[in-house]
């Protein structure tokens, strides 16, 4: 499967709605298996046990899941409502309780400070440049004091053609104040796999 990405307005759920409700990001973005990245997390106990964690931009709900069933309780937030309908079916597939709510990354439905580990796989990519201070400051209101936000996504080194907006270190330290976030180095991920030439970038922020 070679990997594609579809152009569409960024933030716009229902072009994403269509994805889902088509199976099309099956195709285009959807994995099974969680990120190696966040499964290290886990198994190096990374993640306190029993740790309130919430998913952004959770799509179908894969790296939620595999939290839930790590006994992790569990949030995933979406703003495509036919995302959420294909996560909650699988995580009822899968036997576990996860707390899906249909919400935008810009004005996230969860309360203050009840958050303790955040996390990121493809969704900040999509927040157009203007908008990520505001992404963070949700970030930082449901954040406890201490709590982690786990941000991947990609560098697409100034291919126009690309329709993600870079996750780059400027663009981090543009979108997360240090009054707020103590962030640590910007790393490059190596591809999944052979047939998927994705490169993530992936940050660690603290809220302070
Ligand atoms: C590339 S998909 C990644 C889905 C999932 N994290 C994964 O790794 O499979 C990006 C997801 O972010 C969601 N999304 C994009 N912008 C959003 C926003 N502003 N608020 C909430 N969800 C958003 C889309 O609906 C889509 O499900």
């Amino acid at each position: 499967m070679a990997w594609k990405h579809p152009r569409m307005s960024r933030q716009d759920p229902s072009s994403w709605d269509e994805n889902y409700t088509s199976g099309d990001f099956r195709e285009k973005w959807h994995r099974e298996h969680p990120s190696r990245e966040l499964v290290t997390l886990v198994a190096a106990a990374m993640v306190p046990s029993g740790a309130q964690v919430l998913d952004i931009g959770c799509g179908a709900g894969t790296e939620t899941i595999y939290l839930a069933i790590h006994g992790y309780r569990a949030i995933g937030v979406d703003f495509s409502p036919e995302a959420i309908k294909v996560a909650r079916q699988r995580a009822q597939e899968a036997d576990v309780t996860v707390d899906w709510r249909v919400g935008d990354a810009l004005d996230l439905p969860i309360e203050d400070g009840a958050i303790d580990f955040a996390f990121d796989r493809g969704c900040f990519h999509h927040v157009p440049e203007e908008d990520r201070p505001r992404y963070a400051e949700q970030v930082a209101r449901v954040l406890r004091p201490g709590g982690r936000l786990f941000l991947r996504g990609f560098d697409p080194a100034g291919d126009p053609e690309s329709p993600f907006v870079p996750v780059t270190e400027g663009a981090i330290d543009r979108a997360f104040s240090r009054e707020r976030f103590a962030r640590g180095p910007v790393e490059v991920f190596e591809p999944a796999d052979e047939e998927d030439p994705r490169i993530f970038m992936g940050v660690f922020l603290t809220r302070l």
